[in-house]
């Protein structure tokens, strides 16, 4: 699967996908070097205009927000700036509330935009309150770590957590555009990066052989970000991500699912830590390698493959093993998910690199032993 003919990335080759939502216009997600630089030029050419509202949080804002406004100001467009908190833990319906007394403040209208610059944790808050402020108001995705750029930025899934659950209210609301760019990584923390290779990893899992044995060849290049390269792979993970959004916008054709690969057991390994001990990308690597043995298990994928998979993760700086986590949190963790989601649990399970499918008649007594063997 590749980037589909119609989209226009041979008319502008910083366009790495365009995802087509039935309830909004097209959203184009510019990738490249320094594309912070056009940012100006990209909010007039998709009809931006009027007051920018800049939302990102206090590891990110140092290093990228004066760039970011200064793009603003060079297409004559004035920026105010909003800070959080770093991590999860802003992602609050009170910290939404404090945006919308400041937008109130600042007189923000509906014809003025948001502009969402940080990780997924930003992303989502700011989506949150661009879909709800005034009913609504047009926003801009700038992702700055690697998993917010292949990831939560695409797809239109905006949300903060409640004290029982992550992700608990929110709601669907498209980006007018997104915007990547892959000189903001150089400040992103080394652990981050490698929780970010583990969801482009995952795409090419799914759904692409030639790009993860892309990920296989050029190893040391892709981790140091080498150019060309590193920015054509991250380009090639977002457009799968973006394809997937825009064939299944709302979770109902089972496309989507897929790319919870790694992510059943990936969850329950952080709600068995309690979110401390592993991030997002590493507890999904374990949990890559938990659902590749129990393709294997399952007779669907060969053992050669298997430790292809792990192998990749490994050289990626990640987990594939969770020492010391016990079985029984793991599988309690995965029962409560079990419940909430009506029932049966339906593994994502892979037949060979590159293809994913769905099974729900995975053994609990085969689910067990991997986690033992994991464990
Ligand atoms: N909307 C979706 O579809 C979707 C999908 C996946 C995940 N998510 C959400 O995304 C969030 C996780 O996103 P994340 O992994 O980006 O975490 P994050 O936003 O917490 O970012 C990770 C850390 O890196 C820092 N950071 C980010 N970019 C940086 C940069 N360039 N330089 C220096 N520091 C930088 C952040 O301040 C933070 O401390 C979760 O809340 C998750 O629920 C949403
Ligand atoms: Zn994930």
């Amino acid at each position: 699967m590749g980037v589909s003919p119609e989209n226009p990335t041979s008319v502008d080759p910083e366009i790495a996908a365009v995802v087509h939502s039935a309830s909004s216009g097209p959203c184009p997600i510019y990738v490249g070097w320094d594309t912070l630089n056009s940012l100006g030029q990209r909010c007039s050419s998709n009809g931006l205009k009027g007051v920018a509202y800049l939302l990102t949080d206090d590891a990110v804002g140092p290093f990228h927000a004066s760039h970011v406004r200064t793009a603003l100001e060079e297409a004559g467009i004035p920026s105010h700036v909003f800070t959080i908190p770093r991590g999860e833990s802003s992602k609050t319906l009170d910290n939404a509330a404090r945006c919308y007394r400041w937008l109130a403040e600042q007189h923000a209208e509906r014809g003025h935009f948001i502009v969402a610059l940080g990780g997924g944790v930003v992303g989502d808050l700011a989506g949150f309150v661009a879909a709800t402020f005034n009913r609504g108001m047009p926003f801009v995705q700038i992702p700055t770590s690697l998993a917010a750029m292949v990831d939560a930025s695409i797809g239109g899934k905006t949300a903060v957590d409640l004290p029982t659950g992550k992700n608990l209210v929110g709601a669907f609301y498209q980006p007018r555009f997104v915007l990547a760019d892959i000189h903001t990584l150089y400040t992103l923390p080394k652990r981050e990066m490698a929780s970010g290779w583990a969801e482009a990893i995952k795409h090419s899992l799914i759904l692409d052989t030639d790009l993860f044995d892309t990920f296989e060849s050029q190893i040391e290049a892709i981790k140091s970000l080498e150019q060309p390269l590193a920015t054509n792979v991250i380009k090639r993970s977002i457009a799968i991500k973006a394809q997937v959004v825009t064939q299944d916008e709302k979770e109902t054709s089972g496309l989507r699912i897929l790319l919870n690969y790694g992510h059943t057991l990936g969850h329950a390994l952080e709600t068995a830590t309690s979110y401390k001990e592993y991030l997002h990308g590493e507890a999904v690597a374990v949990g890559m390698t938990a659902a590749a043995r129990i393709s294997q298990e399952m007779g669907l994928l060969d053992t050669e493959e298997a430790t292809r998979q792990e192998k990749l993760l490994q050289a990626y700086e990640l987990p594939t093993r969770c020492p010391g986590v016990g079985v029984d949190e793991i599988s309690s963790a995965m029962s409560r998910d079990k419940k909430t989601s009506g029932g049966s649990l339906r593994w994502v399970l892979l037949d060979r690199i590159g293809h994913a499918l769905t099974r729900d008649d995975v053994p609990q007594a085969l689910v067990e032993a991997v986690i033992r063997e994991l464990t």
